[in-house]
């Protein structure tokens, strides 16, 4: 068990697919077929895939044409991959593999051409980003490999009504998104800037795009859950007060319906140059 639920990424898949910034998405697909001769396999790698979200992103983005691509999907719950397999496991080219991603050398990157990852490079640290792009880097000399990082988390969230407390609860989230999540202190909001930075200086041609979710009544249970995980994630900042947290928290819920929520991320795509 990891701590994401299959309901909160069922919950959340909706907006993170509108989120996406489908102009990387078409340039990802662009580069996966990219020199591939007619009718050969060419792998993704997706990292932190819980049930598979990425997956069925490119599959809708590519309507029934995804035949040629063979999906490793890894993340080190159990629980997410069986149900990958389970949704996805007849219909797609299709291995799981249940590890931990800080393990770089053990990852199945050997022959991708793209590993993928959403939700998921906010959670990491400096350090797993530039092992990584290391990596990366190495294997290029013998196949070409880019990485395509959706919904990384850029530190702003905005609510309509205002509250007097959204600057300070927005401060107090940030900071615990900075928390050790299993890579060493996460880079949280500063995972794009950060994921640009590395790739650019190792020779990637970086694409970097707004993907925010946009929220408003329709997306109230997401919005209501949101608003529990932000409440539970704050809730022992020493800069909060607890009776003025608990009334923000009811007045976020009530405008739950009514209200709007915009959550920034950015999506990255980053390719090695010359292609
Ligand atoms: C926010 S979820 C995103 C899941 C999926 N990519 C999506 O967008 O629905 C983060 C995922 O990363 C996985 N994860 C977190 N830390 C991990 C680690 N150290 N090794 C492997 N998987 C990890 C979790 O199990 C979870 O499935």
């Amino acid at each position: 068990m990891s701590g994401f639920s299959i309901d909160w990424l069922d919950l959340r898949e909706g907006a993170d697919r509108r989120a996406r910034a489908d102009k990387l998405l078409e340039q990802a697909r662009h580069w996966l077929q990219s020199d591939a001769a007619p009718q050969s396999e060419i792998n993704v790698v997706d990292l932190g895939a819980g049930t598979g979200s990425t997956l069925r992103a490119f599959s809708a983005a590519s309507g029934s044409n995804h035949d040629s691509l063979s999906w490793h999907l890894v993340d080190q719950d159990a629980q997410l991959l069986a149900q990958a397999r389970l949704r996805h496991g007849d219909s797609h080219q299709l291995q799981t593999h249940e590890l931990d991603l800080t393990d770089i050398a053990a990852l199945p990157l050997e022959g991708a051409k793209l590993i993928t990852a959403s939700a998921l490079f906010d959670l990491v640290s400096a350090d797993f980003i530039e092992r990584l792009a290391v990596e990366m880097d190495r294997r290029c000399q013998q196949q070409a490999v880019g990485l395509y990082s959706a919904l990384n988390y850029d530190g702003t969230t905005s609510w309509t009504p205002a509250h007097p407390l959204d600057e300070d609860v927005l401060k107090a989230f940030n900071r615990d998104q900075q928390r050790d999540k299993g890579f060493g202190a996460a880079l949280g909001p500063d995972a794009g800037t950060y994921m640009e930075r590395v790739f650019n200086s190792l020779g990637f041609s970086v694409y970097s795009v707004s993907s925010p979710w946009v929220l408003d009544s329709d997306d109230s249970k997401l919005v209501d859950a949101l608003i529990s995980g932000i409440a539970d994630a704050v809730a022992q900042d020493p800069a909060l007060n607890a009776a003025s947290l608990q009334d923000w928290i009811q007045f976020r819920k009530l405008h739950s319906l009514g209200g709007t929520c915009s959550v920034g991320h950015t999506d990255l795509l980053a390719l090695p140059q010359g292609d």
